[in-house]
C-alpha cells in the first residue's frame, strides 16, 4: 500500500503549500521529509493528500517537540503517539534536533540551544536510549543553529560522538546549520565536518539563511542555498560519500515550480559531488 523504495538521492520538505503541485510536474523529488506533528492530528483532505503522497514516495518523519535536551523525561504519551505513525506509514527515518522545547510540561515553540558538557551528553543519551527502546528502532539526532555559545567542556562533534557511540543512534548533518555556526561564533566549518565520521551520518540537511548584521547570520530556511553551504555540501559529500540529501525550505515559500528549479541545481550539485567521490 505504501511506497516501499529507499531513502536515496535528494529530497524535499514537504509542505501543504506545493503538495497538491507535486504531480503536475515531470520531474518528482526522490523522497519527502515531513514534520509528524503537523500530521497526526490532522484529518479530511489534506490527510488524504498526505497518504496520496506515501503511496507513490519514500517518506522520513523530522520531529520538531521531543525536546530531548530538556530536563524533563520523555513525553510517553506524545512518543507513543509518533510510534504509531511511523508504524502505520512504515516510515522508515525519525529524526529530531539537538536541543531542547520544553521545560515543567510547558513547550516553547522554539529550539533551544543546549550546552556542550559530559554532564548533558551523559543525560541526552540516557534519554536517547529510552526513545529508541520504546519506538523500537534507532533514531537520528540533528545538529543545531545556535545564536549564543554556552560554556561547555566537550567540541560539538565530541559530543555528537559520544551520544552516538553511547546510544547506536544517527547524526542529521544539518550543514547549513554548521555554516550559520561557525560564522556566528567564529569556527572553521570545514574542520567541523572533517571531525564527522561517514558512519555517522543518517542523511543531510541544506537550506537558505539570512545576513542580517556584519556578524550574526539567522537560519531562516527562507530563501536559496547560498554559495558558501554549496562548497561546504560538496566538500561534505566528497568526505563522507554519497548520502541522501533534503532541501528545507519552511518560510517564504515560492511558487512549486520556483522551487522545484532550486530542488533541481541542489540535485544536481549532489549528483556530480558523489560521482567525484566514485
Ligand atoms: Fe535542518
Amino acid at each position: 500500500m505504501w511506497f516501499d523504495g529507499e531513502i536515496k538521492g535528494t529530497g524535499l520538505g514537504l509542505r501543504t503549500n506545493f503538495i497538491e503541485d507535486v504531480y503536475d510536474h515531470e520531474l518528482r523529488p526522490d523522497w519527502f521529509e515531513i514534520a509528524p506533528e503537523n500530521w497526526i492530528k490532522r484529518g479530511g483532505y489534506l490527510r488524504k493528500l498526505f497518504e496520496n503522497i506515501r503511496e507513490n514516495f519514500p517518506v522520513v518523519c523530522h520531529g520538531l517537540s521531543l525536546s530531548i535536551g530538556s530536563p524533563d523525561p520523555v513525553n510517553k504519551s506524545f512518543l507513543k503517539e509518533i510510534k504509531d505513525f511511523l508504524k502505520y506509514y512504515e516510515i522508515p527515518i525519525y529524526s529530531e534536533h539537538l536541543s531542547f522545547s520544553s521545560v515543567n510540561g510547558s513547550y516553547l515553540y522554539d529550539l533551544f540551544p543546549i550546552p556542550f558538557t559530559q554532564e548533558m551528553a551523559e543525560h541526552i543519551s540516557q534519554k536517547v536510549s529510552f526513545v529508541q527502546d520504546f519506538l523500537g528502532k534507532e533514531i537520528s539526532l540533528e545538529n543545531a543553529s545556535t545564536y549564543v555559545k554556552l560554556s561547555g567542556d566537550m567540541d560539538e562533534t565530541d559530543f555528537i560522538g559520544y551520544i552516538i557511540e553511547k546510544t547506536g543512534c544517527k547524526l542529521l548533518l544539518d550543514v547549513n546549520n554548521v555554516y550559520v555556526n561557525s560564522f556566528n561564533h567564529g569556527f572553521n566549518p570545514y574542520l567541523f565536518i572533517e571531525n564527522i565520521k561517514p558512519e555517522w551520518v543518517s542523511y543531510i540537511h541544506v537550506a537558505g539563511h539570512k545576513k542580517i548584521k556584519e556578524n550574526l547570520i539567522l537560519d531562516t530556511h527562507g530563501s536559496d542555498i547560498s554559495e558558501d553551504v554549496y562548497h561546504l555540501l560538496i566538500f561534505t559529500l566528497e568526505k563522507l560519500g554519497e548520502k541522501p540529501v533534503l532541501l528545507e525550505r519552511d518560510n517564504n515559500i515560492p511558487p512549486y515550480n520556483e522551487l522545484l528549479d532550486e530542488y533541481k541545481y541542489l540535485r544536481k550539485v549532489v549528483e556530480n559531488a558523489v560521482q567525484r567521490d566514485y
